[in-house]
């Protein structure tokens, strides 16, 4: 949750930091917040509620000016979004000011230790508490900002990124991280000489300047200066070796091409994004899937007891279909676990157990712990990221990266499909090595997921025009989402897309499961959404669409291009071309994306950052 930003260098930092919030505004956006310090050594704050537009225009009249610099858009754990909470916080001097993400889990015992000290806090968040226990080791060890820092985060519990500026040291940048991101961006400034330095929670605010990065590990405190020198310790003052990497990511890749919002961009940008990910890694002519994550480790696969799969949210439907196909390819028992309950509840875990966590992000706080856990037990670490570099990907023995690109929107529409496809990928790699298909049918799955992203475009181009049947359904305050087999993880996703960006209440079922119980909700006024494709289980699917329809519910499918059946009882359709049982989620879930894009564009809701939510989910 919520975005970092620092710089130190020639440039004014002002212009670099508010771009960069901007860019992060997708991980939190409640409030936003400014430090600087100018030639004259002042140290000035800017603070504001919302977002960081109405930052922008609270500074509008005031002194910018400064060549070091935080920043800080806010997604709220502790204390109420507003102006007196909102990051940076000051130390009692005021002399030291500080952005923080994650939470302190001690707070509340360092905050009344700091207060018998005769420490006294304005805010109500954990972060100020942070700040204030820096400048008492400072003051108390009587040493400089980097050692105070790094014996104010030994008393720490919880997790944290953060950034400090301190106006007796205007040359020297601070900052650190545990179990929350942070990135150094090392470039050049204008006279080549020395570098400058950025900072971000990720890549995206640092990219316009550099591709030159830094990924800060755990636990480790990172010291910058204006004459270009960079020193990393851990905890304990051991001088760690700072490891360049170089960042693939472009700057056209992060603006909204000329659509309304980033959510529809992507949505658009799926069959495109799903060619990259399968680029390299399926071969039709040879009849191949080569996943590199793989290769190496492929006894573990071979001989693996079960496979966990452990996600949150959209990760974790994928995760489900995912898990329905490897059983049936590959034939190994698989779990699929929410990462917050999995990492409290001492699983039984094997040391012949895969684990596998997909995380668009790499970031979700649960599903780092949650493979940590299954780390110290002995099992093997898989990731299936998006995000390189990401902490879950460099936390994991192997993986799988996504390559769909940044996904912006808060709402997950192409990292949704692209786990989809890699967990068919994997599924279709683990099945070559156990030779668990038959010939026939391992090449009918490659042949056929090959012209998936094709028929992705299709499905697109035929749902396009639904902006006004949307407007028709923004009086309703419940949906239901039912599906089967493998589209009843296509129904709990198509639910969630509804409720996290338009904040109707949906539910997706199993649409077998309605008769048990959730069928007494239905009357004249609640839309149904049924994914009704012509494959196996069609017949009982238009049974299960009879019973609706004979309660007056309204009915919404997804068909097979050509049904008649399931469109003649319908009250909309949606269509898509024919496929595999398997790979009809792909397809399936475009129309309900698009669906949930235009009622909240109708509602008039803020598509690409609803409220309560941020991007990646870094605290627990
Ligand atoms: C998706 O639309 C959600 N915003 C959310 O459920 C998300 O999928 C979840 O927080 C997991 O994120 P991750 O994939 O980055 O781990
Ligand atoms: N816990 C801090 C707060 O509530 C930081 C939250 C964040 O990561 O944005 O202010």
């Amino acid at each position: 949750m919520c975005g970092i930003v620092g710089y130190i260098g020639d440039q004014q930092a002002y212009p670099v930091l508010i771009k960069g919030l901007h860019r992060l505004e997708y991980r939190g956006y409640d409030s936003a917040g400014i430090a600087l310090i100018n030639e004259k050594g002042d140290l000035s704050c800017y603070k504001a509620k919302g977002k960081v537009s109405a930052l922008e225009a609270a500074v509008s009249d005031k002194d910018v000016t400064g060549t070091i610099g935080i920043a800080h858009t806010r997604w709220a754990t502790h204390g109420e979004p507003n102006e007196i909470n909102a990051h940076p916080h000051f130390s009692q001097s005021r002399n030291l000011a500080l952005v923080h993400n994650g939470i302190i889990e001690n707070y509340k015992s360092l905050r009344s230790m700091l207060s018998s000290h005769g420490r006294t806090f304005c805010s109500e968040t954990d972060t100020e508490v942070l700040v204030q226990l820096v400048e008492y080791m400072q003051e108390s060890h009587d040493c400089n900002l980097f050692t105070a820092t790094q014996l104010a985060l030994k008393n720490v519990v919880g997790a944290y990124a953060i950034a400090i500026l301190d106006k007796n040291n205007p040359d020297t940048l601070v900052c650190a991280r545990k179990g929350s991101p942070l990135i150094i961006g090392v470039g050049k400034n204008e006279d080549g000489k020395n570098p400058e330095f950025y900072l971000g929670s990720d890549a995206t605010p640092i990219i316009e300047y550099t591709d030159q990065v830094i990924y800060l590990q755990e636990e480790e405190i990172a010291l910058m200066n204006r004459a270009g020198d960079l020193t990393i310790t851990n905890l304990a003052n051991v001088k760690q070796t700072p490891q360049l990497s170089t960042l693939q990511l472009s700057l056209d890749q992060l603006e909204k091409g000329g659509y309304p919002h980033f959510m529809l961009k992507e949505i658009w940008e799926q069959p495109d994004a799903l060619r990259t990910c399968i680029r390299g890694r399926l071969n039709v002519s040879n009849k191949d899937v080569i996943l590199s994550g793989i290769i190496d480790h492929k006894e573990k696969f071979i001989n693996a007891r079960r496979i966990i799969i452990c996600a949150c949210g959209t990760s974790w439907h994928s995760a489900l279909i995912g898990k329905y196909f490897i059983e049936e390819a590959a034939q190994i028992p698989v779990e699929v676990e929410y990462a917050s309950e999995f990492r409290y509840r001492n699983p039984v875990i094997y040391p012949d157990d895969v684990v596998i966590a997909v995380s668009q992000s790499g970031e979700t706080a649960d599903t780092l712990a949650a493979i940590q856990l299954a780390k110290q037990k002995g099992a093997f670490l898989y990731g299936i990221c998006n995000v390189i570099g990401s902490s879950i990907a460099r936390a994991t023995d192997s993986g799988t990266y996504l390559h769909v690109g940044p996904e912006i929107g808060v709402a997950s529409t192409k990292a949704f499909t692209g786990q989809v496809i890699t967990l068919a990928l994997l599924g279709l790699a683990i099945a070559k090595e156990k030779h668990s298909l038959s010939d026939e049918m391992f090449h009918m799955l490659i042949d056929e997921l090959e012209m998936i992203p094709d028929k992705m475009q299709w499905t697109l181009e035929h749902n396009k025009d639904i902006a006004s049947f949307a407007q028709m359904f923004t009086y309703a305050k419940n949906f239901i989402y039912l599906g089967r087999g493998y589209n009843y993880p296509v129904a709990l996703e198509g639910a969630l897309k509804l409720k996290e960006i338009s904040y109707i209440h949906a539910e997706g079922y199993p649409a077998a499961e309605m008769k048990h119980g959730p069928i007494a909700l239905i009357d004249e006024e609640m839309p149904v959404v049924v994914i009704a494709p012509k494959k196996g289980m069609y017949d009982k699917i238009v049974s299960n669409i009879q019973e609706i329809k004979s309660r007056k519910g309204k009915i919404i499918s997804v068909v097979t291009e050509g049904d008649t059946v399931v469109r003649d009882m319908s009250d909309y359709c949606f269509v898509i071309p024919d496929t595999r049982d398997c790979y009809v989620p792909m397809l399936a879930v475009i129309p309900l994306q698009l669906l949930s894009y235009y009622v909240a564009v109708a509602k008039g809701r803020n598509v690409d950052q609803p409220r309560n939510l941020a991007k990646s989910v870094t605290v627990e």
